[in-house]
């Protein structure tokens, strides 16, 4: 099949986790490990032969970039890589229109952009499936490959605990779709005016969401303990700000042997030592943040044949 041929079957998009059903997720990640098991084996997989996919980046990315690329070419398949300076998007043409003609010439399209109605209008004016590769809102690719890391380490994640310590982000925001998705509890602690932000949650049962003033304590009873930057790619200007703010937020030795002796850390990367994660932790034994940036690979394979080919197996 060439590009710009219609997929069999409903268009769909991953805009955030929670367009996916537990089970399509589980899929994903099941699916993950096979791909994951024969890119180890140097077994060719080339179930995106033919295929293309459109890479749209209006922010910076190391991990995002290279994953997707490398990934759609081990699938067969072939990559362009758009900026914003580099495109029409720097000179204002509507995101609607890019859209329309993008999306007559690839098979499929990764973004990451601002805001998250941003892709949404992306996305409505697209004839091929769209992936949310991070807005302001959500990063729902780096959550699989965190859910897919646990479930290499520890086995499921339901019924476990995942304390995130830090900022109402994009990645905290999709941590909350997995556990309410999933069925694990999440406990989220960070200074006041950067908590979760009630309009947005609702109001999830205390068996999904719990939150605490002290990062200690939500980091009691955790079997992961993750983190992030304190100040996310488009927020710069409040840097200084931000910094005061969190500097009882960083996740050290101490913090850590609060969780469960077996806990694991985690941090989506990019990392700044110092400031939300010591060292000693995020380059100790109990972190595993290598595997979680490799498994952007394997599991955005598995989401890109998803999405285009459906289930498979
Ligand atoms: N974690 C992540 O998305 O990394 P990049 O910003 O490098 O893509
Ligand atoms: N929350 C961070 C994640 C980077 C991968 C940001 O948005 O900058």
């Amino acid at each position: 099949m060439s590009a710009a041929t219609p997929p069999t079957g409903p268009l769909r998009h991953f805009l955030q986790l929670r367009d996916f059903s537990a089970d399509e997720i589980n899929y994903v990640i099941e699916r993950a490990r096979l791909i994951k098991d024969k890119f180890k084996r140097y077994q060719p997989h080339h179930t995106l032969h033919d295929r293309t996919l459109a890479m749209v980046f209006e922010k910076a990315s190391t991990r995002t970039r290279v994953s997707f690329e490398a990934g759609t070419y081990q699938l067969g398949g072939s990559v362009i890589n758009l900026t914003t300076a580099g495109s029409q998007l720097g000179r204002s043409e509507p995101i609607e229109d890019t859209a329309r003609v993008i999306s007559r010439m690839v098979d499929l399209v990764m973004i990451r952009t601002f805001e998250q109605t941003r892709i949404e209008r992306f996305a409505a004016h697209s004839r091929v499936p769209i992936i949310n590769g991070l807005t302001n809102e959500f990063h729902p690719c780096q959550i699989l490959a965190d859910i897919l890391t646990f479930v290499e380490h520890r086995g499921s994640i339901q019924g476990k605990v995942v304390a995130w310590i830090g900022d109402a982000n994009n990645m905290s925001y999709t941590w909350l779709q997995a556990a309410e998705l999933l069925g694990f509890t999440l406990h989220v602690s960070g200074p006041q005016g950067y908590r979760l932000d009630p309009a947005r949650t609702g109001t999830p049962a205390a068996s999904v969401l719990r939150e605490f003033a002290d990062p200690r304590e939500a980091c009691a009873g955790a079997d992961l303990v993750t983190t992030d930057v304190w100040t996310s790619m488009g927020f710069e200007d409040e840097n200084e700000v931000r910094r005061r703010a969190f500097a009882d937020w960083c996740v050290d030795a101490e913090m850590m042997s609060g969780a469960n002796p077996d806990a694991i850390f985690m941090h989506c990367l990019p990392a700044h030592r110092g400031e939300e994660v010591m060292g000693e932790v995020i380059d100790g034994p109990q972190s595993v943040v290598w595997d979680e940036a490799e498994n952007r690979l394997h599991v955005q394979k598995a989401l890109m044949e998803f999405l285009l080919l459906g289930r498979l197996g």
